[in-house]
């Protein structure tokens, strides 16, 4: 055990050495910065408890989300970063000189474009002077980019309670690409609006600018789709239809859809955040809960797919996009389009084409679509351009570069490179995180991955950087195996890192730019940069404790609620448990909230509880871990005896949890069914429950537990 952990979410002036009126040099951020010229002649900019922040009155209505509101939101992630609790608030107003310390956000930097020559507002100049530290945008999101830069400079640079101290200077930065996002499967992986939230706001960190949100989907097995029980396989739909709605039999499971006003919140703090929410609905192959609905819509024997030419696939259809568009701030949208028959390729075509004129319409020309690739060999009919395709997939889907030519704009998603698994693929298909190797090497003659770059081996299939019908590129996991085969922190794990390397790709390319990070500089600033991530706290860190210890009890006779809700891996939990062997019980009295309670059936205890999971002494004296999201239990290949204590030493990291007993180790694992081909067992990372200790239910005996903190 180390004496300090360095994952824990503490004020960057206490993780560094303490060194103030030394002024340290611009640091490498991710991403990296286009343009830095430090000033030497300036005094270093001293940011203080006592610094002000102005936004410009000339524009701090300016932009949506305006220039104040990003203000004051950076206002209260350098609070975060700093721990200057006594930041005094954001004010409207003007950069006077008397001021002797100020950050001053405006509007009004010019000349910034993406590599394709296209203005854009996400760039910002900044200057660093000893008075001031002044962000000018060429939007409102361009200056919140440049709150991302200060902030980054800020946990890199060594400061003290009293100050931080940053070296004069001029900096100009604009991003190369329009489209910096990543992909999350939603639809076969039930998620919080939460957790969305704070994905997020940590990919805004690193100038991630859009989500694509995978919103319907269902497992594939190929046993069980062409047979008479493909309704067991899960299927999902995650928009809450309005009460009397067309479409209210599409979502029948309730608790895992977001509701109208859930999901425009998670709009809300994702745009607040610099972050657009591209919302995909995938008909109509990958369509299973449509079919669930509708039968007679689905194609024989293929009921994941719908028969476009039935009469009221295509209404039904619409009916959804109807219930959905008018909740949707982003002017784009995805319909899917995904994995559809070839020899089908008419029908397909007439589809998304018919869809994107209707989608225009409803929208009042407001919203446009994107579709992913998809190869559908016609010699009569073609997509409109005005369509997007997001390229994902070699050979099965049409080539990039012959799609640019024919005047498509196009996402690069490509496979090879961009996508993940929730938690493992089959037989190694997918890695477990982006490869370093490819990101920063992989492209033909050894150069790193950019999103002109779709393939490794052959360069005629690349374009050029500033190629004006490359948009950009969506990073994306997918949840092939369901609920059941990751927790969504275990999702978070294997996009933390692969977000800050694929922000760095797509903001500044690959040998374009003089400023672009290598490889070394990347790998030493990210975990300080991960810790320092403000907004939100999906790694579960607690603040700094005595010798790692979080909590320590030595007879827990009643539950006990501390004041952490979750600890995230890695951690040791140990505790000596002695179940009763009373006869069990087959109800128990569940108290509620308002004084009463009511009878439910007994599935033993909760020993210990978290938001994130929950740990259960079950009925048959297992130890089960809950998600709290998902609310399945894994239970652990170990059955306790009753009336003996039993010592239990948990271990956890971002891949597994483990049990030490009497000197042998189980493992929490989950069984997942890898399209029907073969099952596969996996390891499951969990959070810490410690919220509440001693818990709700259990009878016997639980003491000397001990929580700390640290590998
Ligand atoms: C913008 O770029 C043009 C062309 O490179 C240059 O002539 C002009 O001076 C620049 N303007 C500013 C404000 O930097
Ligand atoms: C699709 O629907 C049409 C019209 O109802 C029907 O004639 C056709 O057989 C269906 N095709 C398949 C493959 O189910
Ligand atoms: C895209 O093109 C089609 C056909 O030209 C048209 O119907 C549709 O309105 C266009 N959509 C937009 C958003 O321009
Ligand atoms: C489209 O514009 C019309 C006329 O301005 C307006 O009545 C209608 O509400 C608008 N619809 C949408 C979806 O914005
Ligand atoms: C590249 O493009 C060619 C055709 O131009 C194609 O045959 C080849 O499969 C493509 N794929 C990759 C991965 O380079
Ligand atoms: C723990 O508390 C229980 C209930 O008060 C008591 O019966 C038991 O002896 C205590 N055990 C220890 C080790 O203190
Ligand atoms: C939602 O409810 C269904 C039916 O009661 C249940 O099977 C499922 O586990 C629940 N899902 C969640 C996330 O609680
Ligand atoms: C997980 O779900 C799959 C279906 O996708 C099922 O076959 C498997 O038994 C489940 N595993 C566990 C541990 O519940
Ligand atoms: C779980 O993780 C351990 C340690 O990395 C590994 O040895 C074991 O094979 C893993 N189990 C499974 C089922 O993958």
């Amino acid at each position: 055990m180390k004496p300090t952990t360095v994952c824990m979410r503490i004020p960057a002036f206490v993780l560094f050495v303490a060194v103030l009126s030394v002024s340290a040099a611009f640091q490498p951020l991710i991403p990296s910065v286009a343009s830095f010229t430090a000033s030497d002649e300036q005094q270093p900019f001293i940011l203080s408890p006592s610094t002000q922040i102005i936004v410009d009155s000339t524009f701090h209505a300016s932009g949506s989300p305006s220039l104040e509101s990003f203000a004051q939101t950076f206002r209260d992630d350098l609070v975060s970063i700093t721990g200057f609790t006594t930041l005094s608030s954001v004010q409207v107003g003007s950069l006077s000189a008397s001021l002797p310390s100020v950050i001053f956000l405006t509007l009004g930097a010019t000349n910034h474009t993406y590599l394709s020559g296209v203005p854009t507002e996400e760039g910002y100049d900044f200057e660093i002077s000893s008075q001031s530290y002044v962000i000018k945008g060429s939007g409102s999101l361009g200056a919140w980019w440049g709150t991302r830069t200060l902030l980054q400079q800020v946990a890199l640079t060594a400061g003290s309670p009293n100050g931080i101290s940053l070296a004069a200077g001029f900096g100009s930065d604009t991003p190369g690409w329009e489209v910096r996002g990543f992909m999350l499967d939603a639809g076969r992986h039930w998620y919080q609006p939460s957790f969305l939230a704070d994905l997020c706001i940590y990919a805004s960190f690193f100038k991630l600018q859009t989500f694509h949100l995978h919103a319907s989907d269902n497992l594939w097995n190929q046993n069980i789709i062409p047979g008479p029980d493909w309704r067991r396989l899960y299927s999902a739909f995650r928009f809450r239809p309005s009460p009397g709605s067309p479409i209210t039999e599409l979502a029948p499971l309730l608790n895992e859809t977001w509701s109208k006003d859930e999901f425009l919140a998670l709009q809300n703090t994702c745009s607040a955040h610099g972050v657009t929410i591209v919302p995909e609905i995938d008909t109509p192959g990958h369509s299973l809960a449509i079919s669930r609905w509708k039968p007679e819509l689905s194609i024989s024997g293929s009921p994941d797919h719908l028969n476009l030419s039935h009469p009221d696939t295509l209404p039904t259809i619409k009916a959804i996009w109807d219930e959905v568009l008018p909740w949707i701030t982003a002017n784009e949208v995805s319909i899917g389009a995904d994995e559809y028959d070839p020899a089908l390729a008419d029908d397909y075509i007439s589809f998304v084409n018919e869809m994107a004129s209707y989608i225009s319409s409803q929208t009042n020309n407001t919203k446009t679509i994107r579709v992913w690739g998809t190869n559908e060999p016609s010699t009569r009919l073609s997509i409109d351009t005005n369509v997007t395709i997001q390229h994902w997939d070699f050979p099965g889907d049409s080539i990039p570069v012959q799609l640019m030519s024919k005047g498509y704009r196009v996402i690069n998603s490509e496979q090879g490179f961009l996508y993940l698994d929730g938690k493992t693929s089959d037989d190694g298909q997918f890695p477990w995180e982006l490869v370093g190797d490819l990101m920063w090497s992989g492209a033909p003659g050894g150069g790193g991955w950019a999103p002109n770059v779709f393939s490794r081996t052959d360069g005629s299939n690349n374009t050029e950087p500033g190629n004006p019908l490359l948009r950009g590129a969506i990073m994306a996991i997918w949840n092939d195996w369901g609920n059941n085969a990751t927790t969504p922190l275990e999702i978070y794990y294997q996009l933390a890192r692969s977000f800050a390397v694929f922000a760095e790709k797509t903001w500044a390319g690959s040998g374009i730019r003089s400023t672009e990070l290598s490889r070394d500089q990347f790998d030493s600033i990210y975990d300080t940069l991960n810790a320092a991530a403000p907004g939100q706290n999906l790694n579960r860190a607690v603040s700094a404790q005595p010798n790692n210890v979080v909590f320590q009890y030595v007879n827990v006779t009643q539950p006990i609620t501390t004041s952490f809700e979750s600890v995230g891996p890695p951690y040791t939990l140990t505790f000596t448990v002695k179940p009763s062997a009373s006869p069990k019980k087959s109800q128990i009295s569940v108290p509620l909230f308002d004084g009463s309670s009511i009878l439910a059936p007994y599935d033993g205890g909760v020993i210990f509880a978290g938001v994130d999971s929950k740990l259960h002494m079950t009925q048959s004296q297992t130890l089960a871990f809950e998600d709290t999201t998902t609310h399945l239990l894994y239970p652990l290949p170990y059955t306790f005896l009753t009336d003996v204590p039993t010592r239990v030493e948990i271990h956890a990291t971002q891949r597994y949890t483990y049990a030490l007993i009497g000197g042998k180790t189980y493992w929490w694992t989950t069984e997942l069914d890898i399209w029907g081909y073969y099952m596969k067992s996996a390891n499951m990372s969990f959070a810490a429950p410690a919220g509440v200790v001693g818990g709700f239910g259990f009878e016997g005996e639980l003491r000397d537990v001990e929580l700390l903190v640290g590998a």
